[in-house]
């Protein structure tokens, strides 16, 4: 029987005196202003048992994370048919970056990289103002957690607003190939505001956890998405969810996951958790350093890498 309680401490303890480590993103300026030394960890198990330990029920912003829960709800809004708008490939290359989309005429890689999550957002938006939008992201995060305290960071979001010019860009260039169906100015209002979210990451593990658990959420019973759908956007995580450290990732963890530049990651363990940890120091692709390391001895300890263990 593994106490996974005291695993998660020991990891906990262990990566405490390499707190600070790695870079604080600060290309959104109010990010730059997050506690380098935070680190948490909460590990929420599909027969309800939840494991924290340190700055697990702090909020921080999840930004791409919440790549994950848009693409949840433009399948649900459209179905298949989201793959007409993104593909399905690892980029090989940065988050951010625009080099694929002149060569592949305004069709994004993935729905991870920020062109790809912007054109869910632009699904996302359809027959919606971007406030109806921004509440019903916002409403899906609360029912998937079963938390009414989940709300958006709006000094992140002004910040983003004010500096994302790479995303004013990325997001004009697909609507020049007529593959944006609404104004930059509009999906990228939705776009700050869904990445601005503030959780936990005890809430985040609750919210992921329908993915664990073959689409359903076993708090609530809620039954999120069909079982394969659940399956597609584990693969899609393990894929692209790191973006070009997505190999490198799924090498020395093994399990889906899908990172954010403030220092958070959601993994999950099919059928056995969803976990999420946060440390704000990014490695070299964007991803929290001390993060992976934890998920890395996580999944070592107790044998949940999807590969065997
Ligand atoms: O669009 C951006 O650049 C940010 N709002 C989100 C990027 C992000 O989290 C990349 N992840 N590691």
């Amino acid at each position: 029987m593994t106490d996974l309680q005291a695993i998660v401490e020991e990891i906990h303890a262990s990566l405490s005196p390499r707190r600070g480590e790695g870079k604080v993103a600060d290309y959104i300026p109010q990010l730059a202003h997050v506690d380098p030394q935070k680190f948490g960890m909460a590990v929420v198990t599909v027969d309800g048992e939840t494991y924290l330990a340190g700055d697990a029920e702090e909020a921080f912003s999840i930004q791409s994370i919440s790549k994950v829960f848009t693409l949840t709800l433009a399948l649900g809004k459209h179905g298949e048919g989201i793959w007409k708008r993104v593909g399905r490939e690892p980029s090989g290359s940065a988050f951010n970056s625009i080099v694929q989309l002149e060569q592949e005429a305004g069709i994004p890689r993935n729905p991870f990289i920020n062109a790809g999550a912007i054109a869910i957002t632009d699904l996302v938006l359809a027959g919606h103002t971007p406030k109806e939008a921004i509440g019903e992201v916002v409403r899906f995060l609360r029912y998937l957690a079963d938390e009414e305290d989940i709300i958006v960071d709006q000094a992140v979001a002004r910040s983003e607003q004010a500096t994302g010019f790479r995303n004013f860009a990325l997001a004009n260039f697909m609507r020049s190939f007529g593959k944006l169906d609404h104004a930059a100015e509009l999906v990228l209002g939705v776009y700050f505001h869904q990445c601005a979210l503030a959780m936990s990451c005890r809430q985040l593990a609750r919210a992921g956890l329908f993915l664990a658990n073959s689409g359903t959420n076993p708090l609530t019973g809620h039954r999120v998405v069909s079982h394969l759908r659940a399956r597609r956007i584990n693969a899609l995580m393990l894929t692209c969810g790191h973006y070009d450290g997505s190999g490198d990732f799924a090498y020395r963890v093994g399990l889906p996951g899908k990172s954010g530049v403030g220092g958070g990651i959601l993994a999950v363990a099919p059928g056995k958790a969803s976990v999420a940890v946060w440390s704000p120091g990014l490695n070299e692709n964007g991803n929290s350093l001390l993060g992976s390391l934890a998920l890395e001895m996580l999944a070592a300890r107790t044998g949940w890498s999807v590969f065997g263990a």
